[in-house]
C-alpha cells in the first residue's frame, strides 16, 4: 500500500452505493482506528455512536434538515454511519476508570508508578479546568480520532464523508446526549460510493507546499 496514493485519491463521498455494506472484519478495523487513536494524558474523552442499520442512520439523518438536508442522503444511502462525540467534563471518576484500565492493560509496574502518573494526568486536567476549556480541549482529541478513521477508510479501500452540517441539538435529543455529558461533533458516513457521485472524479485541490510549510 502506498500511502502518498491513499492520501492522494480518499476524497468526501457525495453519493454513496445502497446495494454495498461494508464486511464486519474491515467495520471491526475502522472502529480500531477510533479506539487507538491517541489523545492528551490517554484521556479518551470521547464516544462513538455506530449505526449498521437503516433505522440507526435514519436517526441520524433526521439531524440534517432544511439548510442542512443536502447531507441527508449521504447519511441514509452510506453503509455505516459514525457520530463522533466529546465528553463535556473530566469527573474524577471518569479518570479513575482510565486510570484502573491503564493498570488493568498492564501500563504500571508498580503503585507508585501509577499514582505519578494520576497525579500527572490530574495536574494538566486541572489546568485546563482553571482556564475553563476542559470541553474545548476533549474535543480536539474527537478530531484526532476523525483523522485516524479518515485515513483507516482511505488505507482499507472504505469511501467516507466527514459531515459538520447538521444540526447537532437536535441529535442530541435524539440520543440523550446532554444527559450523559457528550457532545456531538462531526457524523462520518462510510461506505462505497455510486457511479453518480460526480465527487469521485475531480482533482482534489490544496495549497502549494510553500505556503503551507515554512523552515523552523
Ligand atoms: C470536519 C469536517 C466537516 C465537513 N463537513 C462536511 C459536510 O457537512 N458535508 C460535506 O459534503 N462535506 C463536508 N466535509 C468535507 C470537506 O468539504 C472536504 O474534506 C474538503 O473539501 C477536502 O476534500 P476531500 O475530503 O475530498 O479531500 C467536511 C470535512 C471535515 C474535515
Amino acid at each position: 500500500m502506498n500511502l502518498l496514493n491513499v492520501l492522494k485519491t480518499r476524497y468526501t463521498t457525495r453519493a454513496y452505493d445502497t446495494t454495498r455494506r461494508i464486511p464486519q472484519e474491515t467495520m471491526d478495523q475502522l472502529l480500531a482506528a477510533l479506539r487507538y487513536s491517541p489523545s492528551s494524558v490517554n484521556a479518551q474523552p470521547w464516544h462513538f455512536i455506530v449505526a449498521d442499520n437503516q433505522a440507526g442512520k435514519d436517526r441520524i439523518a433526521a439531524s440534517t434538515p432544511g439548510v442542512s438536508s443536502y447531507n441527508t442522503p449521504k447519511i441514509k444511502d452510506a453503509s455505516h454511519v459514525i457520530v463522533l462525540c466529546a465528553r463535556d467534563v473530566l469527573s474524577e471518576d471518569y479518570l479513575n476508570e482510565v486510570l484502573e484500565q491503564e493498570d488493568k492493560d498492564g501500563r504500571y509496574e508498580n503503585a507508585e508508578a501509577k499514582d505519578g502518573f494520576k497525579g500527572a494526568r490530574g495536574m494538566y486536567v486541572g489546568l485546563h479546568e482553571k482556564a475553563g476549556d476542559v470541553a474545548a480541549w476533549n474535543q480536539k482529541q474527537v478530531y484526532l480520532a476523525q483523522g485516524f478513521l479518515l485515513l483507516a477508510a482511505g488505507m482499507l479501500g472504505v469511501d467516507a464523508t466527514p459531515i459538520e452540517g447538521f444540526e447537532p441539538e437536535l441529535l442530541s435529543k435524539e440520543f440523550g446526549l446532554k444527559e450523559k455529558g457528550l457532545t456531538p461533533l462531526v457524523i462520518v458516513s462510510l461506505g462505497y460510493h455510486a457511479e453518480a457521485d460526480n465527487n469521485a472524479k475531480r482533482p482534489k485541490s490544496r495549497l502549494e507546499n510553500d505556503v503551507i510549510f515554512s523552515r523552523a
